[in-house]
């Protein structure tokens, strides 16, 4: 091929334009359609960001009020995803859940074939909606506790928190995951959003996408980064080990610290810094802020001694934990939140579509290479090193 090659990993490559999400990766800015992501934290709550998402725009009282009654409104699964939530192997991951689950939540979505814009509305209120009874439902059945219906009256982090635990939520607790589904709403290209774009770019329907995005949350290098910070903490405290020392018998034995580094920013990931603040309010809250100090810990070291900084995953693991949420539920939270940003993005994807389809600088065996007949094959030779 005569064009360059990208860099691995497509790092600094411009895929497209988009008018949602807005990074300065050096200078620490993360903003939704504009708006800094400290001012929507400081002041907004979840369906407003999800609005602004959205439509581009925040909304007028009137228009909120309306919007949160749908989001509201759409908080019911059709009885054969529960079922399904009742019937996985014990050994299922709530990531694995919830991916099966958004797949088949597409076999009864009445606008399913339907991918014009007012369509994929309706389906990311939807989804927003039932990502979230997903994740409290399935952790209900699975610890054996009665499913609790959702309630129209609270907000969506309210009702989520209430699903969860079957118990009204504290002011406090509601607001802070708020805030934490506020800071995780978008993130512009993120691998997740990325391959969901690919999906929808095929004009694939939007629960395809929003399925392929699950998928891709779910690795360790993206969503599932905030559940290895918090294996990471529970194995030093089981150890009764110096977090530090730890840490460092890791960066000896070349190993990576789940939360630090990233790849858009090369200072502080804005969202850190509400993450942390509220891990320590938190914990202060609690009496216990154990957790806090020892992440506090493991960040000064590991910044003095890689120049690394905390990423949005490194502060919810012990912001989570402190909230008493079970660890293999952080990365599908974060799915609770980032629905909107995917659908945002889907949206966006669908109203000015073109296939994504790039190419790959090709470095197998020289072209053209033999077709060796059966008989002549060799174990371990390949059969195309002679060219024809
Ligand atoms: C986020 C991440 C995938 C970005 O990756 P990337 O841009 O491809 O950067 P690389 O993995 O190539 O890292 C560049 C260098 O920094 C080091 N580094 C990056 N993150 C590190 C971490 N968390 N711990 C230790 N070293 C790290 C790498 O080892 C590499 O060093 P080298 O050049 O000496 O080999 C990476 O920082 C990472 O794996 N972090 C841990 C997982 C995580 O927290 N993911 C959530 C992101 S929001």
């Amino acid at each position: 091929m005569s064009t360059a090659v990208a860099p691995k990993g497509l790092e600094g490559i411009v895929a497209t334009t988009s008018s949602i999400c807005y990074i300065d990766g050096d200078a620490g800015v993360l903003s939704y359609r504009g708006i800094d992501i400290h001012e929507l934290a400081a002041n907004s709550n979840f369906e407003e960001t999800t609005y602004l998402l959205w439509n581009g725009r925040l909304p007028t009282s009137e228009e909120l009020s309306a919007f949160s009654a749908e989001l509201a409104a759409a908080r019911t699964l059709p009885p054969a995803v529960v079922n399904l939530l009742k019937s996985v192997p014990s050994s299922a991951t709530p990531m694995e859940v919830l991916r099966t689950a958004v797949s088949l939540l597409s076999l009864y979505d009445p606008d399913e074939e339907d991918s014009s814009h007012a369509a994929n509305l309706r389906k990311a209120f939807r989804l927003t909606a039932q990502i979230s009874m997903i994740v409290a439902i399935f952790d209900r059945i699975r610890k054996e506790k009665d499913v609790v219906e959702a309630d129209s009256g609270l907000s969506h982090a309210g009702n989520f928190l209430w699903m969860l635990n079957g118990e009204k939520p504290s002011v406090t607790a509601t607001r802070a995951f708020d805030i934490a589904l506020i800071l995780h709403a978008d993130h512009e290209l993120n691998a997740s959003t990325f391959a969901a774009r690919v999906i929808a770019a095929t004009l694939s329907d939007m629960h395809s996408a929003i399925t392929g995005a699950i998928g891709a949350l779910k690795g360790p290098l993206h969503g599932g980064a905030n559940e290895a910070t918090m294996r990471l903490l529970f194995a030093i405290d089981e150890s009764g080990e110096d977090p530090v020392e730890h840490v460092r018998r890791m960066f000896a034995a070349r190993q990576k610290i789940s939360g630090f580094g990233h790849r858009v920013y090369h200072t502080e990931d804005p969202r850190a810094t509400h993450l942390r603040r509220m891990s320590e309010e938190l914990g202060m809250a609690a009496g216990n802020t154990k957790w806090f100090d020892m992440s506090r810990k493991i960040e000064q070291f590991v910044k003095a001694e890689k120049k690394l900084n905390a990423n949005v995953d490194f502060y919810s693991a012990s912001t989570y934990t402190t909230l008493g949420i079970d660890i293999d539920l952080f990365t599908p939270i974060f799915a609770v939140s980032r629905i909107a940003g995917w659908a945002a993005h889907v949206m966006e994807q669908h109203d000015d579509n073109r296939l994504i389809r790039p190419r790959a600088d090709y470095t197998g065996p020289t072209y053209p290479s033999a077709y060796v007949d059966m008989e002549d094959r060799r174990p371990g030779e390949s059969g195309s090193s002679e060219t024809a």
